[in-house]
């Protein structure tokens, strides 16, 4: 596809590629899957006897497109689910497991057919590591070690003999343990003070088995709750020693949530697919907020431990709309269109422009419910626009990034909305090549991103676009492939210049080799 549009956004940067920045862990492009709706029951699993292709009871379909876009790791199984979950009730034959109410998602009966050998095997099948969220709103410290026991320990430990009753001889390993879901909300109601109290509890027992190490995620504040971090931070410091060595007592990371609306009313955060232009304009001023939050973290870390030796994690992002009319509130399913694809691949140049402190992100969620990856309708499964940005974006996961310097540009919105930046971008590199992201916001114009690339020789491998001729547009069963990326020939050198020319509300990524 060629550029036609009238070309008017402009953002002219500086980029060192001779000057390594943070690596930009795989882990900012991980997943989550929780107990809501139609993620893992229809989404992630049918069952041994269903007729759609299966493996163990999980989807062949859905496995094959996360392995293509190298999914790093998985989280489940919440979200507010994991603070009422109790992992005893989901192990052992599936006939005698207990059911229990998911008062959170849609008052529904949860059978637990989809347990921890489940979501272990999920995770074997994806080549995903697993990141497990234990129970703290609802569960006892006893019943977090145990689990840990259950999936880590070899040995004649009782809760690996009873692993082994339940048909797994080896103990699995887990990288990355939640110490509760939003602690400060569906996850106990609690304050800063006494959660901080209960994380360190808890991780004290989540201990690490056998060569397993536990990377420990404390459960952090909501949006901008920067008082939350810094207790949080307080708590670790006050335990004495150097901090390296403290960290590994307690917990090794904190996270933060952080969802895009297109309006602060949560009882009307407006349709996936029926937007105007000023629902988009608030919709990317909220956005764009993603910055100024893992900053204003990542500076309240610094203050506390400036080697950056604890991780910030955003372990739930994305956008929230109101659930597809007819369908069950409680399960929050929602289109996906262009604007969300927008959406990524601004928090994605964020991300890499934290990647210093911002060690995991994971987006929610994966299939079927909010900002998804995947849709099913019965045995048929659509590829979201959002989708697409995660494929695009592959090459940056472990990648060394390159800060993007922005010495002009004209790229902005102004109006009733706010105001916000509609020109981002992000480089990183590898070996003998680079991989460029470029993301146009605008709504009706063109923009031009002009990269003076410096400290290596370089040339235009090749370049891909996303776009469409309107933001609503989305991928259906009957069009799959309305939104889906294409060859793209905007992209050339000018002397030392990258030149990136980019339609209206498009994304495009640039692959470079490097001399
Ligand atoms: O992702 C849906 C929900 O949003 C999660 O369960 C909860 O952690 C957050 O409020």
């Amino acid at each position: 596809m060629s550029t036609t549009a009238p070309t008017s956004g402009t953002l002219h940067g500086v980029v060192d590629l001779d000057v390594a920045g943070a690596t930009i862990s795989r882990h900012l492009y991980g997943h989550f899957a929780e107990h809501l709706g139609r993620c893992i029951y229809e989404g992630f699993w049918v069952g041994e006897d269903s007729p759609i292709q299966n493996t163990s009871g999980v989807r062949d379909d859905v496995v094959q497109a996360l392995k293509d876009i190298s999914i790093p790791n998985l989280r489940w199984p919440g979200g507010c689910f994991a603070d009422e979950y109790h992992w005893e009730n989901g192990v052992g034959p599936r006939e005698d497991r207990p059911s229990m109410v998911n008062t959170h998602w849609g008052d529904v009966v949860e059978d637990n057919s989809f347990g921890t050998h489940e979501f272990m095997r999920l995770c074997e099948l994806l080549g995903a590591e697993p990141y497990v969220s234990g129970n703290v709103g609802s569960g006892t410290v006893q019943e977090m070690s145990d689990w840990v026991e259950y999936l880590t320990r070899s040995g004649d430990a009782p809760m690996s003999r009873l692993r082994r009753e339940h048909g797994r001889t080896e103990p699995w390993k887990v990288p990355f343990w939640g110490v509760g879901n939003e602690a400060w909300g569906c996850g106990g109601n609690m304050t800063a003070e006494q959660y901080a109290q209960l994380a360190s509890q808890f991780s004290t027992y989540a201990r690490n088995h056998d060569g397993n190490e536990l990377y420990r995620i404390a459960a952090g504040p909501n949006r901008d709750d920067y008082h939350w971090t810094e207790t949080l931070m307080k708590s670790i410091s006050t335990l004495g020693g150097p901090v390296e060595e403290r960290h590994h007592q307690r917990w090794q990371a904190l996270s933060f949530h952080y969802y895009t609306h297109a309006s602060d009313d949560w009882q009307h955060k407006g349709s996936a697919t029926e937007f105007d232009a000023g629902e988009y304009h608030a919709t990317m001023v909220n956005a764009w907020r993603i910055d100024e939050i893992v900053r204003g973290h990542s500076r309240v870390m610094d203050a506390y431990d400036p080697d950056a030796t604890i991780g910030l994690v955003c372990d739930e992002w994305g956008t929230w709309w109101d659930v597809e009319p007819g369908t069950n509130p409680g399960f929050l399913f929602q289109q996906n269109t262009l604007r969300d694809a927008l959406v990524a691949g601004l928090h994605f140049d964020v991300f890499h422009a934290n990647a210093r402190r911002l060690v995991m992100a994971n987006i929610a969620q994966t299939v079927n419910v909010l900002q998804a990856m995947v849709l099913t309708d019965g045995a048929r499964m659509v590829l979201t626009p959002t989708y697409h940005v995660f494929a695009m974006n592959a090459g940056h996961q472990d990648a060394t990034s390159h800060p993007v310097h922005v010495v002009a540009g004209d790229a902005r919105y102004e109006g009733e909305a706010g105001e916000y930046r509609t020109l981002t971008t992000s480089v990183s590199s590898r070996e003998g090549s680079a991989l460029v992201s470029v993301t146009n916001l605008d709504v009706e114009r063109g923009g031009t991103v002009r990269l003076d690339l410096r400290g290596r020789d370089w040339t235009v491998a090749a370049a891909t676009l996303l776009a469409a001729p309107s933001l609503q547009e989305h991928n259906t069963v009957e069009n799959p492939t309305a939104v889906a990326p294409v060859p793209f020939d905007g992209a050339r050198r000018e002397g030392d210049t990258l030149v990136v020319e980019l339609p209206a509300h498009s994304f495009a990524t640039v692959q470079l080799t490097l001399g």
